[in-house]
């Protein structure tokens, strides 16, 4: 029997989004309904309701979400109802070229769920990255669902379905920072922090943190900068080549995502080392380099999807580091919200004083 659950949809561009009633189908083969208990707020949602993402409304907005499975359908062996778990919007094919090549994390043609949640006039939602989980319940595809160990609050586990885990894997898998790097990471909000953190975690002897807002630089050392630099007073290449020896960092994390930024990070890293573009440009962004410096610094160039993360292989991971204290994503939580406070919570964004705002059920 399809369920009736509130959930937070965006009608249209710009319009405020609200509370509705939305229908829930049983899982078909290969899904999931799972009982949400706690969703970040994302930029990402918000860039859904201002139109930027595409036209496809009414949106079925929140995506950075922990929940227990409450059915499986047809076929489904991977969870079980009663299991906790994280969803994640890249589950992987094992079919794709990129699967098939041993590289699941750049899979090519992850999936969602395919029946689609309504409103109760029958009106198709559209799940903000193919969760949609600002609702007490959704359905997902069941690979959308990873498992970890339930001892996790739920408010904090979420965070790793996105915006955590993308800072985080920015460091440890594309970045590929390890014991006695230097890092630098331009941009500290919820994003460049969690890049910080795996930085910390990865064993990076000295980590510079740059913003322009000194409240952030005071965060980012919380989440383990040895470093701040404000890049409205300073100039952020000099700052953390003199950081570094002179030479530059080994890593340098661009988590704000523009063109100015990512000219910095270029020229902060030294000789042959790896820029990291985790922050999202918008379609007008151009960048302009001299290509005889693409080519004589050397080194690499990457960008990092979702983290490059692997759900299965991360997710219970980084809960576990987190269970034993060595992971505080607790600190990533400013406040926990309602399901009628996420509009809200898109104005205290713009504030600039929240890492996350987490609706908890
Ligand atoms: N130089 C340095 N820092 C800057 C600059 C700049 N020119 N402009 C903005 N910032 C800082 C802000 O002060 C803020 O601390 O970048 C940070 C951006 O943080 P948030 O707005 O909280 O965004 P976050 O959720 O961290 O995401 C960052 O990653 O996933 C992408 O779409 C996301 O592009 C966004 C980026
Ligand atoms: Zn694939
Ligand atoms: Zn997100």
């Amino acid at each position: 029997m399809a369920q009736e659950v509130r959930g937070v949809i965006a009608p249209g561009k710009n319009e405020p989004v609200r509370v509705e009633t939305i229908v829930v189908p049983d899982p078909g083969p290969g899904e999931a309904v799972v009982k949400v208990q706690a969703c970040g707020v994302c930029h990402t949602d918000l860039h859904y309701k201002q139109g930027g993402i595409n036209d496809d409304f009414p949106f079925l907005l929140g995506h950075e979400a922990a929940g227990v499975v409450e059915s499986v359908g047809e076929g489904v062996t991977e969870v079980a109802p009663g299991d906790f778990v994280i969803l994640n919007w890249r589950a992987v094919c094992g079919q794709c070229r990129a699967c098939l090549r041993g590289r699941p994390q750049y899979c090519f043609n992850t999936h969602n769920a395919k029946q689609k949640m309504t409103l109760k006039d029958g009106t198709e939602l559209s799940p903000a990255l193919g969760i949609g989980a600002f609702a007490e319940k959704t359905l997902v595809a069941a690979g959308q669902c990873t498992k970890v160990d339930p001892a996790v609050a739920p408010e904090v586990a979420g965070l790793l379905g996105c915006g955590v885990m993308a800072g985080i894997g920015a460091a440890i898998n594309t970045g590929g920072v390890g014991r006695g790097d230097s890092v630098a990471v331009i941009g500290c909000g919820g994003v460049g922090d969690a890049a910080i953190a795996g930085s910390r975690l990865a064993g990076a002897a000295r980590i510079i943190a740059v913003d322009i807002d000194d409240r952030k630089l005071a965060k980012a050392r919380e989440m383990g900068a040895t470093h701040t630099v404000n890049s409205r007073s300073t100039d952020p290449v000099e700052a953390i080549r003199e950081l570094t020896g002179g030479h530059g960092a080994d890593v340098v994390i661009e988590a704000v995502g523009r063109p100015e930024t990512y000219e910095q990070a270029f020229y902060a890293r030294d000789l042959a080392g790896t820029v990291v573009l985790v922050g999202v440009p918008t379609p007008e962004m151009k960048l302009e380099l001299p290509l005889l410096d693409v080519f004589g610094r050397g080194g690499a160039l990457k960008s990092s999807w979702y983290g490059d993360c692997l759900p299965s292989r991360d997710f219970p991971m980084l809960v576990d580091l987190h269970l034993q204290g060595r992971l505080d994503l607790g600190a990533f939580v400013t406040e926990t919200i309602g399901l009628g406070d996420v509009e809200k919570a898109f104005a205290r964004m713009h504030e600039g004083d929240v890492l996350r705002s987490v609706v908890v059920f």
